[in-house]
């Protein structure tokens, strides 16, 4: 009956969706922090960060990424990759592109936007090439790193912290070499910029500022940890996640709110990433698998950063407070400029750089009506 109910809530809702993409100019904003808050530890300050940054550079043509080892709960991948057994892109590509992009601007222009927490997913394709994915392969490490590299070269004083959430292998490289491979090309274009996680003092920004840290990086798995490495255990960071309930809004917001009062409990040497990100309902799996123009863009990602950016009005910054959030498209909503708020940044600069607004639709036409009644009288009846 559940289910029933939010169909028609989702009808409901099946009207246009505006997707405003924006953001005001923040290329120095750590430099720019107000002086009481230098002493500060990065831990205790909010960092606007993006979800799956790479994929701004998946195209409908690239590979189908497929890996048993990825997100266990990504419904929507599984499904695409159970059909992708059938291994032609096209339409199948079409969709999964669809359902995987969750940025439009690239790293630069994130990183213009104020964006200093990167989410990476990682893969080598079959010429040995690492790169970014997220249903298909993106574009090159060395390609993100590139990007990165130009931008702290130009403010020097801007922390870039780099999560690499997940590095699959292909079948001819072993878990070590990848690793190996990743960290060396971090510390080709890195080097002395990038810290040492056992050679970490302090977080305070004076301190990183004064041994001319740029580049933090953390590595997810739990495997292969050498204390010699640029790599940040997986203990680091904090990032409350729970697929089911991040399908609906109340539950999500509810579960973030549960975990920003106690965020103070872990000590403040973790850092601490609010997930302002939802996931697709089953239901919108079964719509957006017929729907014509159906996205993650115009379905979910847009809402949720709208919902996030209010959830973050009154929240504080500090031992307790908010550290990293991160959204799906961050152009969206204000959202990085919310965030940046939070640190009481009153003397943003720069002319503002607008992104032209675009619209989505979240449409749903007849025959669609009529099918989903359909499928909603079987699913009633067993
Ligand atoms: C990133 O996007 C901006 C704005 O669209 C563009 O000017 C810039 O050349 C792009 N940079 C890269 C490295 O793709
Ligand atoms: C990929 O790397 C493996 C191990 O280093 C090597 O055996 C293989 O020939 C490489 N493949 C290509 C296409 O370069
Ligand atoms: C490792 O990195 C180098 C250069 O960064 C690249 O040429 C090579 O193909 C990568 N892959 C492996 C498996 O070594
Ligand atoms: C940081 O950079 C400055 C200027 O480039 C240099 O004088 C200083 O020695 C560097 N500090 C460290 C700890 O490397
Ligand atoms: C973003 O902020 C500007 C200026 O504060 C405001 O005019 C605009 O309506 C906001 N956009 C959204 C989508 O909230
Ligand atoms: C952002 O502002 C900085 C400094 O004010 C300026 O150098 C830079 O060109 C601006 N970038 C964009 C993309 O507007
Ligand atoms: C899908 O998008 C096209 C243009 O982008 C639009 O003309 C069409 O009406 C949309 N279909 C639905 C069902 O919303």
């Amino acid at each position: 009956m559940s289910s029933l109910c939010f169909l028609f809530v989702l009808i409901w809702l099946g009207d246009r969706v505006f997707c405003q993409g924006s953001c005001r100019n923040h290329s120095d904003w750590m430099n720019h922090l107000p002086i009481e808050m230098h002493k500060m530890k990065i831990t205790e300050i909010a960092i606007p960060g993006s979800h799956d940054s790479g994929t701004y550079s998946l195209m409908k043509t690239s590979d189908i990424f497929i890996d048993g080892s990825s997100h266990k709960n990504d419904i929507i991948l599984d499904f695409l990759k159970f059909r992708s057994q059938y291994k032609q892109n096209g339409l199948l590509g079409e969709l999964i592109y669809r359902w995987s992009i969750t940025q439009d601007l690239n790293i630069t222009s994130q990183l213009y936007c104020g964006v200093r927490y990167l989410d990476l997913r990682i893969a080598f394709d079959h010429r040995n090439e690492s790169r970014v994915v997220h249903g298909l392969f993106g574009t090159t490490l060395h390609d993100i790193f590139t990007q990165i590299k130009d931008f702290i070269i130009k403010y020097s004083k801007e922390i870039i912290l780099l999560d690499l959430q997940s590095m699959a292998t292909n079948h001819e490289i072993s878990k070590e070499n990848a690793l190996k491979n990743v960290t060396d090309l971090l510390q080709d274009f890195f080097s002395d910029r990038i810290i040492f996680a056992e050679n970490i003092q302090s977080y305070k920004l004076k301190d990183l500022w004064q041994q001319n840290i740029s580049v933090i990086v953390f590595k997810r798995s739990r495997d292969n940890n050498k204390k010699d490495s640029i790599l940040h255990a997986h203990a680091s960071i904090r990032s409350p996640f729970d697929y089911k309930q991040f399908t609906q809004t109340w539950s999500w917001l509810h579960f973030l709110d549960l975990n920003y009062a106690n965020r103070g409990k872990q000590g403040t040497d973790t850092f601490y990433v609010t997930q302002g990100i939802m996931q697709p309902h089953w239901m919108e799996v079964v719509i957006a698998g017929i729907s014509e123009n159906a996205t993650l863009r115009s379905w979910v990602s847009s809402k949720a950063t709208r919902k996030i950016r209010d959830w973050l009005h009154g929240k504080h910054i500090g031992k307790n407070g908010i550290n990293i959030v991160i959204a799906d498209f961050v152009e969206f909503s204000n959202f990085t400029d919310t965030v940046l708020d939070l640190n009481a940044v009153t003397n943003v600069r720069g002319p503002t750089s607008r992104k032209s607004g675009s619209v989505c639709y979240r449409s749903i036409d007849n025959n669609l009506l009529w099918l989903l009644l359909i499928i909603f009288m079987l699913l009633e009846r067993y």
